[in-house]
């Protein structure tokens, strides 16, 4: 196991009844930003839940709606503005993981001085930032308690990650019924992006490091068996609970401390988001079968031990009992009306051969647990994907 420095002090209400609590995490006095997305939080009664505790708390708010999924900076630069005019030093995210990443994104830049897409694109040095708070309507990213964001931009098509310690947020309401409205492919979406976050962090080669290990074994076996009441039975307030705390503990930091991370898939799936408009999740789905494929010699001892643990299989040969897990992994993520591979997607060849290209442009090659994924490599994953 490698050395480690872990500090997570996002502090999780969780359960029914705790929008009600924001106020008290609030310092008193504040002016506060609350932005959200689109408008489901208005047709499910979360905005309307958050306006009283904002008034029940007594604290000053300005709204700021249209986050949109895959935030855009450009969109972002507005609630930039509108937040220093108005000079607000508190910000409510309340949505999915597209509104509290573009929330850390707006924390970070009203005190910047300087181009502020410097931020993502040039990793450019943030000194102060507003302090937040989230709460979390789609269990997906595990933004609401880690220090990544992912901001994308219209203008130049880009769309890249980023962090800081200081966007964490201060507290996040994780409360299941909020996910009752969430459309089926939603869901979908958010059960698969929160296993692939274990995959990238646990698919790599073992690190003696057995309890990280099981760790992400139980996160991933729990999203397998509570997946099809999550997806069945929109008001079960059980396997919501289950699967937020799932989605939050899957990127929360603590299972990928001291272990070898792999975060191709992830990266291979922004490019083509960015290129194609393809949901996050989809992306991972379309590109994870090509990661395993090439990189299986790599990777085997841990897809060995995965085939085992996860789905049971101990039966026949080693590279059987991997084929059947992979296989098992993609029906997975079909049964959440996931497709996976790039042949469930309309991704066309040439889009897909610009993907290398964009990656190395920018520097972000080599990718991989050994840093041996380069761009030729990442054309292999996707012809095999
Ligand atoms: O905009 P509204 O009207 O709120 O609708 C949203 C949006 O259309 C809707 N929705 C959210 N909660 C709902 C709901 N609809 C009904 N009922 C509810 N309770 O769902 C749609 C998608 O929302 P979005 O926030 O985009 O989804 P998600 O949470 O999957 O976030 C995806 C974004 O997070 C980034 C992705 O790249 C993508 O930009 N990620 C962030 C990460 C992080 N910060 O750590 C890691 C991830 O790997 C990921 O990259
Ligand atoms: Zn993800």
């Amino acid at each position: 196991m490698d050395n480690f420095v872990f500090h997570n002090p996002v502090k999780i209400l969780f359960g029914k009844g705790q929008i009600a609590s924001i106020g008290k995490e609030i310092p008193k006095g504040s002016r506060v930003l609350f932005a959200f997305g689109g408008g489901s939080i208005k047709a499910n009664g979360v905005h309307a839940q958050v306006v009283a505790a904002l008034n029940t708390a007594g604290l000053a708010f300005v709204e700021f709606a249209g986050i949109e999924p895959n935030p855009r900076f450009e969109t972002l630069m507005t609630a930039v503005d509108l937040a220093r005019a108005e000079k607000l030093d508190f910000i409510l995210a309340v949505g999915g993981g597209s509104v509290v990443d573009g929330c850390k994104f707006i924390a970070a830049a009203i005190s910047y001085d300087g181009d502020c897409w410097d931020i993502p694109a040039r990793r450019a040095r943030i000194n102060t930032t507003i302090p937040m708070g989230a709460v979390l309507t789609l269990p997906a990213t595990g933004s609401e308690m880690n220090a990544f964001s992912v901001i994308s931009r219209e203008a130049t098509g880009e769309k890249l990650g980023w962090g800081h310690p200081g966007v964490m947020p201060r507290f996040s309401v994780l409360d299941p019924e909020t996910t009752f409205s969430l459309p089926a492919r939603q869901v979908g979406n958010g059960i698969v992006d929160a296993f692939v976050h274990v995959l990238e962090q646990y698919l790599t080669f073992p690190a003696n490091a057995p309890l990280q290990d099981r760790l992400a074994e139980s996160v991933l076996s729990t999203l397998v068996e509570i997946a099809p009441q999550a997806m069945e039975i929109p008001a079960d307030y059980q396997a919501r609970a289950n699967l937020m705390w799932c989605a939050t503990m899957a990127l929360n930091g603590l299972i990928g401390q001291g272990v070898p991370q792999d975060w191709t898939t992830h990266m291979i799936g922004h490019e083509l988001t960015a290129l194609t408009g393809i949901d996050h999740a989809r992306t991972l789905a379309a590109v994870w079968p090509g990661v395993v494929a090439v990189k299986r010699e790599a990777k085997r001892d841990k897809l060995a031990q995965y085939a085992a643990r996860v789905w049971g299989l101990n039966d026949g040969t080693e590279d059987s009992r991997i084929d059947r897990a992979i296989a098992a992994t993609r029906a997975f993520f079909q049964s959440v009306g996931v497709p996976s591979g790039l042949a469930g997607y309309d991704i066309t060849a040439e889009m897909a051969a610009k993907v290398p290209q964009r990656l190395s442009e920018r520097g972000g090659l080599p990718l991989g647990e050994k840093g041996d994924i380069d761009a030729a490599t990442v054309q292999h994953i996707l012809d095999a994907a």
